[in-house]
């Protein structure tokens, strides 16, 4: 019997990348999945080949009626939601923060933080009404260290520390709030962000997954599936007595350096000293 059997799951950005490796996982573990995104071709797609399991509902997290809706197919077709992963994100560039427009700004604050707050706030709703659920949260590795796009980092700090904020209000209504922080993940993000569309974006994985080898401790890149098992474990009972919590998966990324970047770091540095007497 899987994990999430009987279980009915809304995942947005579920067209691409972890979205979609969580919806895979997810009807593999039993549940109902409604993917939404806005890259509706391809989310079509997935919910064919997912089988009659998965149905797909275009919804822009930016919009609030979208995700209303969202949520009211969910509970109109299945009577429940169980699990509400909201995840749609992207990122562009890395500028500096003297040529980062306010348009830009609001557009990565509306998909990455009022994206998040609408679909907890409308899965919300109904899970409080039926007194049980589980919100998992994509926030990352960027909320909670520097580099990279300023806006993004910011916005993701914001997602995790609102997930925490709601989980105490949620826990008396039975229902937790829990987020996740990627590390370097290979999915068309990082092609999104380079600038080029998202056909392209596409092509990029292979190229992705070598660059994104060394850029932590453990020497591979992260796939979808890393944190489709992460988000899976959150909306399962297997994690009934946690809520508020920021669970990294990041092949410790956040660790620092690599051992072997640490060791020549520190040997060149006792070399200097060596050679000042
Ligand atoms: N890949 C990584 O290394 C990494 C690391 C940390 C966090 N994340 C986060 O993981 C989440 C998923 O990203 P991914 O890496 O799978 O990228 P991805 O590009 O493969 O998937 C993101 C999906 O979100 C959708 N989306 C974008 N704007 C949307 C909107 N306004 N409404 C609805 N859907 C929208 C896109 O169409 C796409 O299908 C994002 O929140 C991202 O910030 C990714």
């Amino acid at each position: 019997m899987g994990k999430l059997e009987g279980k009915v799951a809304a995942i947005t950005g579920g067209a691409s990348g972890i979205g979609a490796g969580t919806a895979r996982l997810f009807v593999h573990e039993g549940a109902s999945v409604v993917i939404s995104d806005i890259q509706d071709a391809k989310g079509e797609q997935l919910a064919r080949d997912l089988g009659p399991s998965a149905v797909y509902q275009h919804a822009d997290v930016t919009r609030e009626p979208d995700v209303k809706a969202l949520v009211e197919l969910v509970q109109d077709k299945f009577g429940r939601l169980d699990i509400m992963f909201n995840n749609a994100g992207s990122v562009r560039g890395c500028p500096s923060i003297l040529e980062v427009s306010l348009e830009d700004y609001e557009a990565h604050m509306a998909v990455l933080m009022r994206g998040v707050f609408l679909g907890v706030k409308h899965a919300g709703t109904i899970m409080k009404q039926q007194g049980s659920g589980s919100i998992v949260n994509t926030a990352s590795v960027a909320g909670l260290r520097t580099g990279g796009n300023h806006v993004y980092n910011a916005a993701k700090a914001a997602v995790i520390h609102f997930t925490r904020s709601v989980a105490m209000e949620f826990a008396d209504y039975g229902v937790r709030v829990n987020s996740i922080c990627p590390g370097g993940i290979v999915t068309p993000i990082f092609g999104i962000a380079a600038g080029l569309s998202a056909d392209k974006a596409d092509r990029t994985l292979e190229a992705a997954g070598n660059a994104l080898k060394n850029f932590q401790p453990i020497p591979r890149a992260g796939t979808p599936e890393d944190i489709a098992r992460a988000a899976l474990w959150l909306a399962s009972d297997d994690s009934s007595f946690v809520t508020g919590h920021a669970l990294v998966v990041d092949g410790g990324f956040t660790l620092g350096k690599t051992w072997s970047a640490n060791v020549e770091m520190w040997t060149q540095f006792f070399a200097s000293l060596r050679a000042a007497v």
